[in-house]
């Protein structure tokens, strides 16, 4: 399986944006996320075109959350896409990288008052509430600062959308939002309504992701212009934006066949046409919110393979290789939260006879198994292990556990590669230690 602008070259290495990966690993080191630029961009048109040929209006935010450097903002601002910020660190990296604050929609289902006084400050796009404590929060926010808030009403529509139930969020029983069944999300729009310097702008909701198939949609998009015409029979007023959140599943085994991009724009364009005639409705502006989708099969991670161990087991298959790798759960923790899967290789031999199941195996004080019973050619200390689709909840999710220091994260494109975030350093990883003066001195008073 090769993705994006990957490619084998003359040498059997794997390239990926022009670039040779054992190059790039000897001049950044290893572990290092290897982000396809030309992939990224082409994910970002291929949701405007899709979504825009079939319907007027299309507004795209790019989910921040998947993987967000002010490198990346510029490339999503460049394209033309809104951005989804889901904390105020999310929206500080925004405002860093000057990302035009009207694309913005700022999510979270407990944006404290400081991230909402930030919100509001930088006049950002659109604020979509999930609770009515928030909406208590921002409309005294709104009385205190004279600003107004544009604001979305997070909706839970009651969909099971079949992915694991991790990143299911659609469901009744979900922390996120509020429900359409049971009347909180009716009730939140006509206090919205109420409410001064609240500009109630629409509804939204997101209900999960991975999503490999197309039915969920199209159910979810059924409860929302239902509930679009309820809010315009009970209150009157018209929904102008209808979010429906992201969620598009990938490509991470050869035998994952996600539905593209064009074939999620026909199936929900389609649906939304026809329930929005069946009740003689306004057009809404069209909100979607992919992450995976665009960054997922554009990042590649490069591990330097260490020990490889035969161990001899009673039970089948009676052996198995662990191949260990000098990352792990710190820089990939999908495999330990969500038994996520991946497929990788050896970039610096990628063709080669006589592969071999393996189990890789990272460098933490833990089972933290990357990949296991993978079939690839048998690895020696030195290689250097490619693992594909790992650009979305990779980098984002990344943690200093064992306090190794997190990766860089460089951008390949036409055979240039440039760095978009340092690799971190041993002192940057006791830069915020303490030592209270009393353990200083030696004492313990
Ligand atoms: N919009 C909202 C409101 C969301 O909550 C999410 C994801 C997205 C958009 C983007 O969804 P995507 O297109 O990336 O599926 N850490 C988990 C995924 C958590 C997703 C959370 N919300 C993982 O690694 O699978």
């Amino acid at each position: 399986m090769l993705l994006g602008t990957q490619r084998i070259n003359e040498l059997g290495h794997l390239e990926i944006g022009g670039c040779d990966t054992v190059e790039l690993a000897e001049r950044f080191g290893t572990p290092l996320y290897v982000m396809d630029e030309e992939e990224i961009r082409s994910k970002c048109r291929a949701f405007v075109q899709s979504f825009s040929s079939r319907y007027p209006k299309v507004q795209i935010c790019y989910a921040g959350k998947a993987f967000i450097t002010t490198a990346m903002c510029k490339i999503v601002e460049q394209e033309g896409l809104g951005l989804d910020v889901a904390s105020g660190g999310e929206l500080y990296t925004a405002l860093k990288a000057n990302f035009p604050t009207e694309r913005i929609v700022f999510h979270g289902n407990y944006k404290s008052n400081e991230e909402l006084r930030m919100a509001l400050h930088h006049n950002v796009g659109l604020i979509v509430v999930d609770s009515f404590w928030e909406l208590e929060c921002l409309g005294a926010l709104v009385r205190e600062t004279g600003k107004e808030a544009r604001i979305l009403i997070r909706c839970t529509p009651g969909i099971d959308p079949h992915t694991h139930k991790r990143i299911k969020t659609g469901q009744e029983d979900s922390k996120f939002g509020l429900g359409v069944k049971n009347g909180q999300a009716l009730e939140a729009v006509k206090i919205a309504l109420g409410t001064p310097g609240i500009v109630f702008k629409g509804i939204h909701c997101h209900i999960g992701s991975q999503l490999l198939h197309l039915h969920s949609y199209q159910e979810a998009v059924k409860v929302m212009v239902d509930f679009m015409a309820r809010i315009r029979e009970e209150t009157g007023a018209n929904v102008e934006i209808l979010n429906i959140g992201g969620g598009l599943g990938i490509r991470y085994l050869p035998e994952h066949k996600p539905p593209s991009i064009e074939e999620m724009a026909e199936h929900i364009v389609e649906t939304l046409l026809h329930r929005l005639n069946k009740h003689r409705l306004d057009f809404p502006t069209l909100g979607l919110e992919p992450g995976r989708s665009i960054i997922g099969e554009a990042g590649t991670t490069l591990y330097r393979v260490g020990p490889v161990k035969d161990v001899y087991i009673k039970k089948a298959p009676g052996r198995r290789t662990y191949v260990a790798i000098d990352g792990g759960m710190s820089d990939n923790p999908r495999p330990q939260l969500y038994d996520a899967r991946y497929t990788c290789m050896l970039a610096n031999r990628v063709n080669g006879t006589e592969p071999q199941i393996v189990t890789i195996a990272g460098k933490h004080c833990e089972t933290d198994i990357l990949i296991p019973d993978t079939e690839i050619l048998r690895p020696v200390p030195g290689d250097l292990l490619a693992v594909l689709s790992t650009g979305a909840y990779n980098h984002s999710m990344a943690s200093n556990y064992n306090r190794l220091p997190r990766p860089a994260v460089v951008l390949v494109r036409n055979g240039q590669a440039e760095l978009i975030v340092e690799r971190e350093t041993y002192e940057d990883l006791v830069r915020q230690d303490r030592i209270p003066e009393r353990l200083a001195n030696g004492g313990n008073e």
